[in-house]
């Protein structure tokens, strides 16, 4: 009984996911959405397990989000994976955060190939393991050709970094005299940043509760539509992903306008 119960339960929620999409595709989906996956940690603490266990958890949710947002018909989807600042965790963390990009990838790539994403990463290089740029760069060769979601993972990122690296090859270029110091403005700014290739963020969804950005796209995230929930990010399922989305196509944008 109670497992007929549950079956029907679980009916019930996928056909309201399933009216839900069927919404969202009425109106435009948000191009290209960015994601600080925040709560890892407290989501262990709380089950007493590891921090690296939350992480893990988190792991899988990048998979269900992905193809979800594949499915929705979204452009970009940028995830906040390991920031500048995150090397000041214990060295034990930082090591298991770097190695969950071969395990992603080396248990996922197939079905990333066959739903048609093209990865991308956006960070430094230097100072990543090889193991992590390896496994990155095998999956950025082998989807390059893939015209559907741009799974772009945010590794070794920080805004700031990115910023003044960019001011100072802007700086390079007008001593070289390449660029004319009244050519630069904001488009020419843009194409000097890491996201170079992409649109900026329409939506920026942050889980766990905390409401700031962390140095993260600060530039890139001047216009976009903030979401912020308390749900942990290994808690974080297809409902709060829809949810955001449809907080996003009941607001308006005004890009400084009336
Ligand atoms: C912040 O939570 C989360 C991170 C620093 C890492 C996020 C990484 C993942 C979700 C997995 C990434 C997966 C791939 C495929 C690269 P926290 O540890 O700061 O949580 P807390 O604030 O509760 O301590």
């Amino acid at each position: 009984m109670l497992n007929k119960i549950k079956l029907w339960k679980n009916q019930q929620q996928s056909s309201s996911l399933h009216e839900r999409m069927l919404q969202i595709e009425e109106q435009p989906v948000p191009s290209h959405v960015a994601i600080i996956m925040d709560g890892n940690g407290r989501w262990a603490k709380k089950r007493a397990l590891p921090r690296v266990a939350g992480h893990h958890e988190g792991m899988k949710v990048v998979r269900k989000i992905t193809r979800l947002a594949s499915k929705m018909g979204i452009n970009t989807l940028t995830l906040y994976a390991f920031s500048t600042e995150n090397w000041k965790r214990p060295k034990t963390e930082v090591d298991y955060l770097l190695k969950l990009p071969e395990e992603f990838l080396g248990t996922f790539l197939p079905e990333l190939i066959e739903e048609n994403v093209r990865v991308t990463m956006m960070g430094y290089k230097e100072n990543l393991p090889s193991y992590t740029i390896n496994a990155i760069e095998k999956a950025i060769q082998d989807t390059k050709d893939n015209t559907g979601l741009v799974l772009n993972f945010a590794l070794n990122y920080g805004s700031r970094a990115e910023i003044v690296d960019a001011v100072k090859r802007v700086l390079n270029d007008c001593q070289k005299g390449i660029l004319e110091s009244d050519e630069v403005n904001e488009d020419l700014f843009s194409s000097y940043l890491m996201t170079s290739d992409l649109t900026d963020p329409d939506l920026l969804i942050r889980t766990s509760g905390e409401i700031r950005l962390s140095n993260f796209m600060l530039w890139q995230l001047a216009y976009s539509e903030f979401w912020f929930t308390e749900v942990l990010w290994p808690d974080f399922s297809e409902q709060h992903f829809i949810e955001a989305i449809e907080a996003y196509q009941n607001r308006q944008r005004r890009f400084g306008g009336v």
